[in-house]
């Protein structure tokens, strides 16, 4: 069996040699977490961004999108609370020289080593007990589980307190009372926890000296609020009703190890509600779970959790965060916050701009609150190849089996759709037909040409790319005008007239079979 370490290494290396995603100025030896998606990334991250775009925008007849400017009058970025508060507890370790995040170690060990504690007990009891076992009375009665659940809690509260009061010297006490050690390397010897500022300063105008400093935006949303009024009188929206926005944002990440998961330049996904004051529960529970629906078309349930969040972010009235099982395990794949009248209130404040909206219903004016549905593109890049990358054995021509390495990515979101090849490259009658077809196919569907290596060869290479058809022609071809079409992740192929080749490809891609 392959330790999750092998196979996040195997999800790395696969996104080298296909094509999907490189190392960014990688002949320079690269700029640390900053990557660069090559020809099948690109693709593969236009249709994740369409799946998302469709299932807000399109399908949503109360979301409009927007595509505002990465910089922004650098005014927001005090109002928003990220110049002041925009900050991770980074801490050093002296022996190793390695820098993480304060708050990120501690949640490492209460998870590694106090969950890990109680989930083992729980899973002796129920070996033990078997069918008469009761998960519950056994965690309120078992004096080992109720020790480390204990133990928990009171690290829980320490650190919940100390970030809320940004108290640094609190949450070096936290780490050294509980031993907690370099995840990498076991010392104990550490610095003491500073503020880290994440967000990117740059100067505006031809001149540095005295040009106002502006920051790459750290998120898509500050567009969103400082454009509220604008959008919601063009298109005459009523509350409650939402505005999308895909776009880049940066973040001067302290810990970036994971190559694609946390990045100094990303895409984000994000969508602000506005409702009504006092029905943002109802609409905060509303997309929690139409987004989990979303993720659950593509990924299996046991992959994909909830996590309500302990410590909430300056603008957050309640939080949670969808988490994928990565191969280093949950991790937060999209965030669902609560913001309050926050970030609008505030720019009404800064701008000395109303931003208030007049509810016909209740005849009065107010700023509305906000629901905010937030994804990394790049994040769920990752998700989706980590659920594709598949190892198989599969049978080969002499009565054996092989290895087959597959992606197994949901076919409307492939960046191949269909490969198009002449059984033999040698026969003109083959290979004028198979073009012909691709001809035909390519104004529907992203396809390929290849009629290079045997034909076993192909379909591996079309399977490692995560081609999930592909249209083989052969002797018979010539003779009746039909094709095998060859699916990716059953190998079954099927014999169908060239006439209705378009229209059988295009009802197994459609998006419909995600969004229905
Ligand atoms: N507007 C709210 C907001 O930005 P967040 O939880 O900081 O909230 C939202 O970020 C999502 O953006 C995360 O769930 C994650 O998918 C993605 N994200 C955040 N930081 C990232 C990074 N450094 N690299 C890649 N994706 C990131």
């Amino acid at each position: 069996m392959q330790n999750s370490q092998d196979t996040f290494k195997k999800i790395i290396s696969h996104c080298k040699e296909y094509g999907y995603i490189f190392q960014s100025s990688e002949i320079y030896d690269g700029l640390s977490a900053v990557y660069d998606y090559g020809p099948y990334g690109s693709e593969l991250k236009n249709n994740i961004k369409n799946y998302w775009w469709s299932a807000m925008v399109k399908l949503n007849e109360n979301i409009v999108g927007i595509d505002s400017a990465i910089f922004m009058h650098p005014t927001i970025w005090k109002a928003s609370g990220h110049v002041d508060a925009f900050n991770d507890p980074l801490i050093d370790n002296k022996d190793s020289k390695k820098r993480y995040r304060a708050d990120t170690l501690i949640e490492d060990f209460i998870a590694n080593k106090i969950d890990k504690k109680i989930t083992k007990e729980v899973a002796k009891a129920r070996k033990r007990f078997g069918d008469d076992f009761d998960e519950a009375q056994f965690m309120s009665t078992n004096p080992r589980v109720l020790a480390n659940l204990e133990k928990k809690a009171a690290i829980m509260e320490r650190f919940t307190k100390a970030m809320e009061e940004n108290d640094m010297a609190g949450l070096k006490a936290v780490i050294e009372e509980n031993e907690i050690a370099d995840p990498e390397t076991g010392s104990k010897n550490w610095t003491d926890v500073r503020q880290f500022n994440l967000m990117f300063a740059t100067k505006m105008g031809a001149l540095a000296e005295g040009a106002d400093t502006i920051y790459l935006r750290p998120e898509t949303a500050q567009g969103i609020f400082v454009n509220f009024l604008n959008v919601q009188k063009t298109t005459r929206q009523k509350i409650p009703f939402g505005i999308a926005q895909i776009g880049k944002a940066f973040r001067n990440e302290i810990v970036a190890r994971q190559f694609i998961f946390r990045m100094r330049e990303f895409e984000q996904m994000e969508m602000q509600f506005f409702v009504r004051p006092g029905t943002e529960m109802e609409f905060y529970n509303y997309w929690k779970e139409t987004r989990m629906k979303w993720h659950r078309a593509l990924f299996p349930e046991s992959k994909l959790r909830f996590h309500d969040h302990d410590n909430l972010a300056h603008y957050a009235n309640a939080a949670l965060d969808i988490e994928f099982e990565f191969p280093f395990g949950f991790k937060e794949l999209e965030g669902i916050h609560s913001r309050t009248d926050f970030d609008l209130a505030s720019h009404q404040e800064y701008s000395g701009k109303k931003l208030q909206y007049f509810d016909p219903e209740l005849q009065e004016n107010y700023v509305p609150y906000v629901v905010e549905t937030s994804i990394g593109v790049d994040r769920m890049f990752l998700a989706t190849i980590s659920n594709a990358l598949t190892e198989e054995e599969v049978p080969d021509a002499k009565g054996g089996t092989a290895k087959r390495v597959v992606l197994k990515i949901h076919p409307a979101l492939c960046p191949v759709k269909v490969a198009i090849l002449p059984l033999v490259k040698k026969d003109e009658a083959l290979t004028s037909k198979a073009r012909s077809i691709f001809e035909q196919l390519k104004f529907s569907h992203n396809c390929q040409y290849d009629e290079k290596d045997a034909i076993g060869r192909r379909y591996r290479r079309q399977d490692a790319i995560g081609t999930p058809y592909c249209v083989t022609v052969d002797t018979q071809t010539i003779e009746d005008n039909t094709v095998t079409l060859r699916e990716r992740d059953s190998m079954e192929q099927v014999r169908i007239p060239i006439s209705g080749l378009e229209q059988a490809i295009a009802e197994k891609l459609d998006l419909r079979n995600l969004l229905g």
